[in-house]
């Protein structure tokens, strides 16, 4: 019955919103239609940061001059060569064909972007589709633009460059890219590299490679979308003085989680933390002197990852995660700990349902890590990647994306994961109404 009441109220609403429009003649006497407009003016002052922001200064003026300056390929720039010897490397500068993002931007509109997002991503190996099943999730339901800082070995650049190219002009509108070569900035490379899986450790180099941003959210590749990520971005403004990055736990029970049960190193809180998801206030990170156990006064965070590294490189399984673990066990007023339902992974499942946030309001971020993606191990997990990999861009979300996925899973309701699809489906199913009600509302607006 109350739902009932809901739909005729929404339907009530939307039929005197049509009216208005409508009979009023003019529509930017709407309020909610002028504030669009305003926002979209807003828009359209406030485009990308200028490209200088994520190369060196000769690359940047280089880029600015030949084009839009978006999807600049930013290899070669980062070590802030001379000007000279920028240009000459200006051909790996790839400031190309992007212009159309500039004329048309008709997903935007809808959004309040007074501020773009930024995603990184460590890419390596085989993880191309992977990778760009994560992008495209992020894109698909978030509302503000979003800047990817894609970190991937020299084979794999190229390839990224081409499909993120192909994919059309009402999503590529929503996003810019750089594409960077894997380096560490201290200590030896090949010792970075072997440790963990390859190029994992790139990750602990962010805050002094990507020196002009502010702000990012990092993810591994095997991460997936199912909520606007303007949601978990919102977090960073809720950190009190001293909070610098967020994550969530490693696990919810004590009891079988690997920290609690393995380690033998020093962990953040009772189970540590899954660095899978995290959150980075940049700017704090490098301002900050980290506590640890080698050097009393503090140590930058720069000048803390070797001593770190060589001082635990012979107890530590997980390699970068286990590094931050150690780091936040000294310092556990800079980290901010969000729910396990932004960071799900099989472990949350595959000893019976343990993520209390996702039982409530369904899975947000899905973390299919032991790739899951990839075997039969769990199928849940692998239906919901499937799904947002083969979606066409553009089709109807429901029709194309969310009804698929559903009918799929309906065939792993006999494995661990898949008997709460609940907890896999609620939070997809209710972004894509969101969409769809955005979609709709942005398709009576006037075009001018
Ligand atoms: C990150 O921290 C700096 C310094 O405290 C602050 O100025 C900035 O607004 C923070 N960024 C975000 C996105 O909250
Ligand atoms: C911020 O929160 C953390 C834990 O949530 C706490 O340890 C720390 O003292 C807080 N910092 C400030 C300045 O309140």
């Amino acid at each position: 019955m109350r739902i009932h009441c809901k739909v005729v109220v929404i339907a009530v609403c939307f039929g005197v919103f049509l009216l208005l429009y409508f009979l009023g003649g003019n529509a930017a006497d709407d309020p909610l239609l002028k504030e669009v407009e305003e926002d979209q003016e807003e828009e359209d002052s406030e485009s990308f940061p200028s490209p200088s922001k994520l190369g060196s200064d000769a690359a940047a003026k280089f880029a600015r001059k030949s084009a839009t300056g978006v999807g600049v390929r930013a290899e070669e720039t980062l070590k802030r060569e001379k000007e000279g010897r920028a240009i000459k490397r200006g051909g790996s500068v790839k400031a190309k064909s992007r212009s159309r993002n500039n004329v048309a931007r008709p997903v935007s509109k809808r959004t309040r972007a007074q501020e773009v997002m930024h995603l990184a991503v460590v890419a390596c190996g085989n993880r191309l589709d992977e990778t760009l099943t994560m992008l495209k999730s992020a894109l698909l339901f978030s509302l503000k633009k979003i800047k990817f800082h894609i970190f991937a070995e020299d084979p794999l650049a190229p390839q990224f460059e081409e499909r993120l190219n192909q994919w059309p002009v009402s999503v590529s509108a929503k996003f810019q890219y750089s594409i960077y070569p894997i380096s560490f900035s201290v200590g030896n490379a090949e010792e970075w590299k072997k440790l963990f899986k390859p190029c994992a450790a790139q990750r602990l180099f962010l805050p002094v490679i990507l020196k002009d941003v502010d702000s990012l959210l990092y993810v591994d590749t095997d991460v997936l979308f199912l909520r606007p990520m303007d949601d978990l971005w919102r977090l960073l403004k809720s950190f009190n003085g001293t909070q610098l990055a967020a994550m969530a736990p490693e696990h919810e029970v004590p009891k079988i989680g690997w920290y609690s049960r393995f380690a033998r190193h020093p962990y953040y809180g009772v189970t540590g933390v899954n660095s899978g998801v995290m959150l980075m206030n940049l700017t704090r990170i490098r301002s900050t002197l980290f506590k640890n156990s080698m050097i009393p006064s503090g140590l930058s965070w720069e000048d803390l990852l070797h001593p770190l590294y060589q001082k635990y490189k012979n107890h530590i399984t997980w390699g970068d995660q286990d590094l931050l673990n150690i780091i936040f066990h000294y310092n556990p007023e800079c980290l901010y700990t969000f729910a396990c339902q932004w960071n799900y992974r099989p472990d949350h499942c595959m000893y019976g349902s343990n993520c209390k946030g996702a039982e409530e309001e369904g899975v947000s971020i899905l973390h299919g890590n032991r790739g899951v993606y990839h075997d039969d191990k769990q199928p849940a997990f692998k239906v919901v990647y499937d799904g947002i990999r083969d979606f066409p861009f553009e089709d109807n979300m429901f029709q194309s994306l969310f009804f698929p996925i559903q009918t799929k899973f309906l065939d792993t309701v006999n494995t661990l994961c898949g008997r709460i699809p609940q907890v896999f489906l609620k939070q997809i199913e209710k972004t894509m109404k969101k969409v769809f009600e955005e979609k709709v509302v942005r398709h009576v607006k006037p075009r001018k």
